[in-house]
């Protein structure tokens, strides 16, 4: 007889090691916008601000670029800063862990440093679901950066964005779920849930994200009304079989497509 397998919860450190090896890329975002930041601003960035930053994997990652990277992260949740703390600001040595640090805070508080790069990933700005919370955050945003600094949002669309329907990606030793539960098309609002299997036993709803999806045409906007003097709109390159090759550029046309994952840089 087979034995049915309970569904049992996650560890908190489960739940973040598999969360971030499913959702995370940060060599790739960092390559981006240094890379971006030098063209626009012809100087190399130094101090890095992460918002919404959970367990900061990506600041951390920034000052391991050189002795005169400086970030700071800031999230509510003291769960994913306690684990960021444990397994990402161990791996700096001594001298960078000056360079890097945790703030359990609200991303609307006014902070005393100003930053070269402040980025907002993995949509999380999308819990602002008013156009002026929105709006007062990236005012916020604005305020604390220098006076050539460089904010980066991430955002998401597709036609796919819009219906309830799970994806699943495999990957090593577990397999993530996307999960979009409902999408109402009065407010824009989606609720998506992140799954994962691992083991045999699944662990539903292990992240639940209640958001409203934005616009790329409203969040330009919103970025100027914050006082933005410009912005910038990428999209992804294809691949031979038609898949995001990763490289991303300057554009303001482009097809639809079932789903796609793009950045937008507010130039303060
Ligand atoms: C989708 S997670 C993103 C984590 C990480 N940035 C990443 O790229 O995977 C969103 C995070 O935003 C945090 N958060 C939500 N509202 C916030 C606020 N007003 N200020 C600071 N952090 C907030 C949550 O605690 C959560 O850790």
């Amino acid at each position: 007889m087979t034995k049915k397998k309970m569904a049992t919860t996650l560890s908190v450190e489960d739940k973040y090691k598999l969360y971030e090896s499913s959702v995370q890329c940060h060599e790739a975002d960092i390559e981006f916008i240094t890379k971006e930041f030098q063209r626009l601003r012809g100087r190399e960035p130094h101090d890095f601000r992460e918002d919404f930053g959970g367990t900061a994997a990506m600041a951390c990652d920034w000052v391991k670029e050189g002795p005169t990277k400086k970030a700071w992260a800031i999230d509510l949740d003291p769960e994913p800063i306690a684990y960021g703390k444990k397994y990402h600001f161990t791996r700096l040595n001594k001298e960078e862990q000056t360079r890097m640090q945790y703030i359990q805070g609200n991303v609307l508080d006014k902070f005393d440093f100003k930053s070269d790069i402040t980025v907002a990933f993995n949509f999380s700005y999308f819990c602002f679901k008013k156009r002026q919370q929105l709006l007062e955050y990236f005012k916020k945003a604005y305020a604390g950066l220098k006076d050539d600094g460089v904010f980066f949002i991430d955002l998401f669309g597709g036609t796919e964005c819009f219906q309830p329907m799970v994806e699943k990606t495999k990957h090593e030793g577990h397999t993530y779920f996307w999960d979009c539960d409902s999408y109402n098309p009065l407010t824009g609002e989606v609720l998506y849930y992140i799954h994962f299997k691992k083991d045999g036993v699944k662990h539903k709803q292990v992240f639940t994200y209640d958001w409203r999806m934005w616009h790329p045409v409203e969040l330009r906007e919103i970025l100027e009304e914050a006082g933005f003097k410009d912005t910038v709109i990428y999209w992804e390159g294809d691949d031979e079989d038609g898949t995001g090759d990763g490289n991303f550029h300057p554009s303001e046309d482009e097809e639809n497509c079932e789903s796609w994952v793009t950045y937008i840089c507010a130039l303060k």
